[in-house]
């Protein structure tokens, strides 16, 4: 099945998984447990909705379906996700090895598990083949990056880091939130588990929070299944529901992202309150070259640093009409945001400024509204607070 088959029809199978009646729309299966007439035996393998429920197994299917992989689990969030992985595949004293430039609250996360639990935790630049060399020689059990990165749209090198990963005996894991499967699948560059916040694009629409992850490698989904399981933080039917019906339009979606998002930049890099751009479909980025060769498009995420003091981006912000002042991104509103004081404030302050994260950085996440209307309302915006 090509892309948008497997995201339309992945996972539903009207005449058979869903019983008598043929749904062509998945039902939401809210029963907490399933009957069965011998005690050794399930119905059609459900035992109790913790452990497996047919509208999460159907948006189970369809993620790994639309990410061509064999196995995907669907948690209640992102984090939750995350957490799994660290539950699951990590014991006292090993390394991860982490990118500098990652979502505040999974390096929070990552932080705080790593001190409770005796993990060592090191941080890198990712973009530099050299530096991650280098962090190879501490033998990390674990390589954790997310491209492009949140909030500085880095873009880092799948295929190189995960030959350096297999070189290193480490299992890496890629945070595929910010691309999505319709612009790059990460399994297909040697990465070894895939991993969503599906509250973002792949449901888009801003009305559900959930997470997901994606590996082709049998023992890593039997692990990780056990913790799904185990530690509980599944993705409710109501959720599963959603998502699935949301990633059924993923691919009508993804595109008007990202032209609305590659317009926005192109506007923004020639306005003389716009300091600098993080945009990887520009020219001028860094990564430019690696996102055209891993990537089947830039996506809909970008920042910028205005040239301004903070209250001047507070009324930038708050004279804006069609953008929502929010955190959160890859639905189909257009979001604006500080990362500094928002998404990334749980980052502390002496990082924020290493990275370049200052208070006058702004995440954009574009909708599919208008181009002309979102980009009228950013600059209306700009002028009213430009000397
Ligand atoms: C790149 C990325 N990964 C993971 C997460 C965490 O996901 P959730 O908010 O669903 O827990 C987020 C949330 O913003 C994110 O942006």
């Amino acid at each position: 099945m090509k892309f948008e088959t497997a995201a339309v029809h992945a996972g539903e199978e009207p005449l058979t998984q869903t019983g008598k009646f043929g749904d062509v729309a998945m039902p939401i299966h809210l029963s907490s447990t399933f009957a069965r007439k011998v005690p050794t035996e399930p119905t059609e393998g459900f035992e109790y909705s913790r452990t497996g429920n047919p509208t999460r197994l159907a948006l189970e299917r369809k993620l790994a379906a639309i990410e061509s992989a064999k196995f995907a689990l669907a948690f209640s969030s992102g984090s939750a996700a995350e957490t799994t992985i660290l539950l699951s595949l990590l014991r006292t004293g090993d390394t991860i090895l982490a990118s500098d430039d990652l979502y505040g609250g999974s390096r929070r996360l990552l932080v705080n598990m790593s001190s409770n639990f005796g993990l060592r935790l090191l941080f890198s630049d990712f973009t530099s083949p050299d530096k991650v060399k280098g962090a190879m020689r501490e033998k990390p059990k674990m390589v954790w990056y997310e491209t492009p990165s949140n909030p500085l749209m880095k873009i880092i090198d799948i295929a190189l880091i995960s030959e350096m990963c297999s070189e290193a005996g480490a299992l890496s894991v890629v945070d595929n939130t910010f691309a999505t499967p319709y612009f790059q699948m990460p399994l297909g560059m040697g990465a070894d588990i895939v991993l969503h916040s599906t509250t973002k694009y792949l449901n888009g629409h801003s009305d559900s929070v959930g997470g997901a992850l994606i590996t082709d490698n049998d023992d890593l989904h039997e692990k990780l299944k056990f913790y799904q399981n185990a530690g509980g933080a599944i993705l409710s039917p109501f959720d599963s529901y959603l998502t699935l019906r949301g990633i059924k339009t993923l691919h009508a979606r993804m595109p008007i992202h990202e032209r609305n998002a590659s317009s926005i930049a192109s506007f923004l890099s020639g306005h003389r309150m716009v300091k600098k751009m993080y945009y990887p479909g520009l020219d001028s980025h860094p990564g430019h070259a690696i996102a055209k060769k891993q990537m089947r498009g830039f996506g809909g995420m970008l920042s910028f640093v205005m040239d301004s003091d903070q209250a001047a981006v507070s009324r930038f912000l708050g004279s804006l009409k069609v953008f929502y002042l929010a955190e959160s991104l890859g639905g189909v509103e257009s979001l604006i945001e500080v990362p500094a004081l928002m998404t990334h404030a749980s980052v502390p302050e002496n990082e924020r400024n290493k990275l370049g994260i200052s208070n006058s950085l702004i995440r954009v996440s574009a909708g599919i509204e208008s181009e002309t209307d979102l980009i009228s309302d950013l600059k209306d915006a700009l002028e009213s607070v430009a000397d």
